[in-house]
C-alpha cells in the first residue's frame, strides 16, 4: 500500500520506517527541513536503539522517503497523523497547533476518497472535530474518512513496540475502513497481535487513560515511599511483595524519582483539562494528586542531598549521574534528573552531570551545569553523588574507585538502582528514596 506519515518525531519517524519494513511504500512529511534531510540520509535525529538500522534498510529498499512538501502525499491510500501534542505554555491543556496545521495542509492534497488515521495522543473529541475539518476543507469532501489508531510505543523500545505491539486499537466511523487498516497491519495480524475495533472517542480515551493509569501506578508506589520514609520501612521490598500479586503486577511499580518525559506528565494534565471542559473534572481530580506526589519526589531528592552536605549547597560540589528522563533515551523533556540538578545548582552548588546519551540535549537546556565525559570523571572532588537516571552502566562502577575520587563518601540513589551493601561496604553513606538509612 502507499502510505503517508505526517510528523517525523519519535512516533512518526518510527512508524514510517516500520511501515516500510512491512512492505508498504511510505512518504514521511515534516515541516522541519533539517529533520527531513537527516532522515533522508539515514540519520535518526534522536537516540532510539534499533531505529537507525530499520531506517537505513528501508531507505535503501526505495520504499521510504521523507519530504517537507505536502504535495508528495497526494497519491497515498492512507495518511497517518503523527504530530506532537505538547502541553500549552501556561495551561494544563494540550496545544493542538501542530494537529490543526497538519490537518489543513493534508486536506489541501486530498482530491480523491481516502482514509486519514490519527495516531497522535489527543484530547477526546479531537478526532471528531478533525473529521469535520477534513471534509470541509478537502476537495474530496465527504469522500474523506477518519480512523483513530493510538500508539502505545515507549521511547527506547519504539521499533519493537511498533512491530510487535500488545494490541492494535482502531476507532472507526465506517465499518469498511476496518478492511483498509487490516491490510496495513496484515503482517502483525498474521502474528496474532490482538485487534480491537471501537468508536473514535473510545480509541482516543484508551491512550490517555492508559497513560493516566501508568502514572497513577508510579505515584502510588512513590506515595508508599513517603510512608516508608516516615516509618523506617523499605519501599523496594514492599514493591517486590506487592508485585508478586498477579492482580497488581510488578511493572511500573518502581519507586524512585518518578515519571517525566514528553508523554506521561503532559498527558495527565491534558486529560484533567479535558475532563474540566466536559464537566467531569471530579472524575480526574485524583490525577492532580498523582502529579503532586510525582513532583514531591524531586524535592525529596534535593532535600536529601542538601542534608548530606550539611544544610547548604553553597561551595559544595555535587555529582549527578543521569540527565535523560529514563535510561535508553536522550530525551530530556520534563526530565526529573535535570530538574533536580538545576534546583541544586540554583541553591549554590557546582553541579557536574554525566549521561551516556543525553548530554547534548541537556547542555542546550541547562548550559550552566558542568558536564563530564564519564561517570567517574563526574564524581571527581564531589561532596555527594546523586544517581538520577538508572543507566545500567552506573551499576557497574566500583564504589571503591568512585570513593577514592570524592571529597566526601555520600551517595543518594534516587532510582534505587545501586546495591546498597557494596556502596556501604566501600565506606559510603548510602540513601535510597523510600529506604531506611541503614
Ligand atoms: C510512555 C508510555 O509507557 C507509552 O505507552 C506511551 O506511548 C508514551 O508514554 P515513555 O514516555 O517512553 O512511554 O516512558 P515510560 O517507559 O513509560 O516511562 C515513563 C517515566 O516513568 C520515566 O521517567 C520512568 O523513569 C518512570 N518510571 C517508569 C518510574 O518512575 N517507575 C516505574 O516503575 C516505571
Amino acid at each position: 500500500m502507499r502510505l503517508s506519515v505526517i510528523g517525523t518525531g519519535y512516533l512518526g519517524a518510527t512508524h514510517a520506517a516500520c511501515m516500510a519494513s512491512l512492505g508498504h511504500e511510505v512518504i514521511g512529511v515534516d515541516t522541519d527541513a533539517q529533520k527531513v534531510t537527516m532522515l533522508n540520509s539515514g540519520v535518526v535525529p534522536f537516540f532510539e536503539p534499533g531505529l537507525p538500522e530499520v531506517l537505513q534498510e528501508q531507505l535503501a529498499s526505495g520504499r521510504l522517503r521523507f519530504d517537507t512538501d505536502f504535495a508528495g502525499v497526494a497519491d497515498a491510500d492512507v495518511h497517518f497523523i503523527c504530530v506532537g501534542t505538547p502541553q500549552k505554555p501556561s495551561a494544563y491543556g494540550a496545544d493542538l497547533t501542530q494537529v490543526w496545521a497538519a490537518t489543513d495542509a493534508l486536506a489541501a492534497q486530498l482530491s480523491r476518497p481516502t482514509l486519514v488515521v490519527g495516531k497522535s495522543t489527543v484530547p477526546v473529541g479531537t478526532a471528531d472535530a478533525m473529521l469535520h475539518r477534513l471534509r470541509q476543507n478537502a476537495p474530496a469532501g465527504a469522500g474523506i474518512d477518519l480512523a483513530w489508531n493510538p500508539e502505545f510505543l515507549r521511547e527506547g523500545h519504539a521499533v519493537q513496540d511498533t512491530l510487535a505491539p500488545d494490541r492494535l486499537v482502531v476507532g472507526l466511523t465506517r465499518p469498511e475502513d476496518e478492511a483498509t487498516l487490516r491490510r496495513v497491519y496484515a503482517d502483525l495480524l498474521d502474528r496474532d497481535v490482538p485487534w480491537l475495533t471501537t468508536d473514535l472517542a473510545t480509541a482516543e480515551l484508551v491512550k490517555v487513560s492508559a497513560n493516566a493509569f501508568l502514572a497513577t501506578k508510579i505515584s502510588f508506589i512513590n506515595a508508599m515511599a513517603e510512608v516508608c520514609e516516615a516509618t523506617g520501612a523499605d519501599v523496594v521490598t514492599l514493591s517486590t511483595a506487592l508485585g508478586m500479586d498477579p492482580r497488581i503486577g510488578n511493572q511500573f511499580l518502581k519507586a524512585g524519582l518518578g515519571f517525566g518525559g514528553g508523554c506521561l506528565p503532559k498527558d495527565i494534565r491534558a486529560f484533567m483539562a479535558r475532563a474540566g471542559e466536559l464537566g467531569v473534572d471530579q472524575a480526574l481530580t485524583f490525577l492532580r494528586e498523582v502529579d503532586e506526589i510525582n513532583l514531591r519526589r524531586r524535592s525529596r531528592a534535593v532535600d536529601l542531598a542538601r542534608e548530606a552536605v550539611g544544610g547548604s549547597f553553597v561551595d559544595q560540589q555535587v555529582a549527578v549521574w543521569g540527565a535523560a528522563f529514563k535510561p535508553n533515551s536522550d530525551d530530556v523533556r520534563d526530565s526529573p534528573a535535570l530538574d533536580v540538578a538545576a534546583a541544586i545548582y540554583t541553591e549554590g552548588a557546582e553541579v557536574t552531570v554525566h549521561d551516556p546519551q543525553a548530554m547534548g540535549n541537556a547542555k542546550k537546556s541547562f548550559p550552566h551545569l558542568f558536564y563530564a565525559s564519564s561517570a567517574i570523571e563526574a564524581v571527581q572532588g564531589a561532596d555527594v553523588l546523586l544517581l538520577l537516571t538508572e543507566w545500567p552502566e552506573y551499576q557497574d562502577v566500583d564504589p571503591h574507585v568512585a570513593g577514592d575520587l570524592m571529597r566526601k563518601l555520600q551517595v543518594i540513589d534516587a532510582r534505587n538502582a545501586l546495591d546498597p551493601h557494596s556502596w556501604r561496604s566501600a565506606g559510603f553513606r548510602y540513601r535510597g528514596l523510600g529506604r531506611p538509612l541503614a
